[in-house]
């Protein structure tokens, strides 16, 4: 049975971990849903993992509809959210029902995600909820504020900043999401957001006290040529399919692949 935004609320009652992990493209996403995975995210990351931007700001919504479409063609199982761009939600409410109803229709994805929870996007989250859209929060490390931050750094630092992102997340809950990314923020912090909150809580970087935990594939990999710290790699691709491809370019180069009939 394809997994759904109800499940994950019960996993965190009962204290069973959700497995997520961001996916872009059909045969990896074929790959996590036959793993297990529990939650697909088509993240905005893929501008910069597989569009080569330097941030993810450039994302368009196109760009994100054509990726969800080829995820959501190979999973069965998972539940699929996908990102909403920079500046597809945050002008006003009607931007963010369009731009997510686009999404939804268009990909047949179950859930939208979006950055910040602040008071202008809690709103936007309570409209998006009362038209019948599964909304996920992303609140710490925002990537599409990182001009605003000065670089991909830990939020939540001093006692101010962290008694915001709590009063995010508590505000996030108020408004509907069904779940919320922690991204980047310090363990204790994840941790008392973790156990105020009834919904379930999804870290990257938020150290081990979150309901469940995700990373970007590629860094799971090891095909980025760059990956945060935090980001525990489980294979070396990068190697592998150099050396594969190396491997293919000399049999080419000496004839030996294809092989030759023999007459
Ligand atoms: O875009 C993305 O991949 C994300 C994850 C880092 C949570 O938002």
């Amino acid at each position: 049975m394809a997994i759904t935004t109800r499940q994950l609320i019960q996993w965190k009652q009962k204290g069973r971990p959700i497995v997520a992990l961001t996916a872009y493209d059909y045969t990896i996403a074929q790959l996590l849903d036959n793993a297990g995975v529990d939650l697909i995210l088509v993240g905005d990351s893929l501008g910069m993992v597989t569009l080569g931007y330097e941030t993810t700001l450039p994302v368009t919504l196109e760009e994100m509809i054509h990726h969800a479409k080829a995820v959501r063609r190979a999973v069965k199982q998972a539940l699929i959210v996908v990102d909403l761009p920079f500046l597809t939600y945050q002008e006003s409410a009607q931007q963010a029902i369009h731009s997510a109803g686009r999404i939804l229709k268009e990909t047949g994805a179950q859930a939208v995600k979006l950055e910040n929870g602040n008071e202008a996007i809690a709103q936007t989250v309570n409209k998006l909820t009362s038209v019948g859209i599964p909304v996920m929060g992303h609140i710490g490390l925002t990537p599409q504020s990182v001009h605003q931050f000065g670089g991909y750094r830990q939020q939540g630092k001093t006692p101010d900043a962290s008694a915001r992102i709590l009063a995010e997340a508590l505000a996030l809950e108020a408004a509907g999401t069904f779940a919320l990314i922690l991204e980047h923020i310090e363990a204790n912090l994840a941790k008392e957001i973790t156990e105020k909150v009834s919904i379930p809580t999804i870290g990257i970087g938020a150290g081990a006290y979150c309901d469940g935990q995700i990373l970007v594939i590629n860094d799971v990999l090891g095909i980025s040529d760059w990956r945060p710290p935090f980001a525990k790699p489980y294979a070396n691709l990068r190697e592998t399919i150099t050396q594969a491809v190396k491997e293919y370019s000399l049999e080419v180069k000496e004839r030996k692949f294809p092989q030759i009939p023999s007459p």
